[in-house]
């Protein structure tokens, strides 16, 4: 059957973007096909009923398929609908979880539309990149291979360009073999930089020439770390870190608030979804002034202080120190005093 070409028509789409075909009795996912496409699906591993194809001549595509400027689009594990119209996709993922929740789950509840983000591109707050000796990029899905690009729309453009700047110096000081990861957040709000390496030494050779010409060149880094990680397991940061630049965090402002972000601390990666979501709990909540709010997995306090001006009291819980250190000096530096961490 391996190597196979198949006829075929989509008429469903798994929760990763791949299309379902039926054929007799086999069932054939397809990288990138959309439903109501019609396709000939060359099969590329088989197993009893179940089957991957890739699409080898596309018959009749959908009015949804786009063509993605990304040069890494179909390489790249990172996006799984890059070549889907914006609003259709938001509607496949509706359809995903409606179809989780009432047919797989049987549960009874009613999915919404999806409320849609303010930006589709260069929306990331944060950008976490391996390093491998053999390039810098993201894993190409399911593997190890790395595949490299200049520009992911996904980042900011100010992200794109210090990466691409630390690329070269990288490999101007051969630095790769002492490497995991990189890491670059961008605080929407105020676009502060924070650039972090996640190395298996603190001795880099180099480093602090790096340091000095990445903070010339962008003045928007606010902080450069270094963060040690030993041992291989799959969790990126390690506990020793070492502000090389500046502080240990960048402040981002969203509403009226302003909030301190640490190299661990967890934030949400679209601001503009951030707002939207935040709304959302504000009106679902039907909080008052006589509310107590527990706001668990709180990261750094940020659902609890959009939420403390509307209620009495709110406690936020949180498993990350580093966090709950934020979360702590964010309601100091608002001026908020009805929210424990
Ligand atoms: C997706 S983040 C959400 C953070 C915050 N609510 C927000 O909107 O930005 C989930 C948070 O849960 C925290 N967390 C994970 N497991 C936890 C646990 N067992 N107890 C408390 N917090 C936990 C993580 O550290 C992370 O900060």
């Amino acid at each position: 059957m391996k190597n196979q070409k198949i006829e075929c028509k989509c008429i469903d789409m798994t929760v990763d973007g791949l299309g379902i075909c039926k054929y007799d009795s086999l069932v054939i996912f397809v990288k990138q096909m959309l439903i109501d496409e019609v396709a000939i699906v060359k099969i590329i591993s088989h197993k009893k009923n179940l089957a991957y194809g890739i699409i080898d001549t596309m018959i009749k595509p959908s009015k949804y398929r786009i063509t993605s400027p990304c040069k890494v689009a179909y390489k790249c594990g990172g996006c799984d609908l890059r070549h889907v119209e914006y609003t259709y996709g938001l509607k496949l993922k509706r359809d995903i979880l409606d179809s989780t929740m009432n047919k797989m789950a049987k549960l009874d509840v009613e999915v919404k539309d999806i409320i849609p983000s303010p930006l589709i591109d260069a929306y990331r707050y944060k950008v976490q990149i391996p390093v491998k000796e053999k390039g810098i990029g993201f894993y190409r899905k399911n593997s190890n291979d790395i595949v490299e690009f200049d520009k992911c729309f996904v980042q900011s453009e100010i992200e794109n360009k210090i990466l691409n700047r630390l690329k070269e110096l990288i490999k101007e000081y051969s630095l790769s073999e002492y490497l995991r990861h990189i890491i670059i957040k961008e605080a929407y709000g105020t676009k502060e930089v924070m650039v972090a390496l996640i190395t298996k030494t603190f001795n880099l050779p180099h480093i602090n020439t790096v340091v000095a010409m990445m903070v010339e060149d962008f003045t928007m880094i606010k902080s450069f770390i270094l963060n040690l990680k030993l041992g291989d397991d799959n969790v990126v940061l390690g506990d020793e870190e070492k502000v090389l630049y500046g502080s240990s965090y960048i402040i981002d402002t969203f509403a009226d608030l302003e909030v301190a972000i640490s190299l661990k601390s967890f934030y949400q990666v679209n601001h503009g979804q951030m707002l939207n979501l935040y709304n959302k709990v504000l009106e679902l909540a039907l909080v008052d002034s006589n509310t107590k709010v527990l706001d668990l997995f709180s990261g750094i306090g940020t659902i609890s202080l959009f939420m403390a001006k509307h209620v009495k009291e709110v406690t936020g819980v949180e498993i990350v120190k580093e966090a709950v250190e934020d979360a702590k000096q964010n309601a100091k530096m608002n001026g908020i005093n009805n929210a424990n961490f």
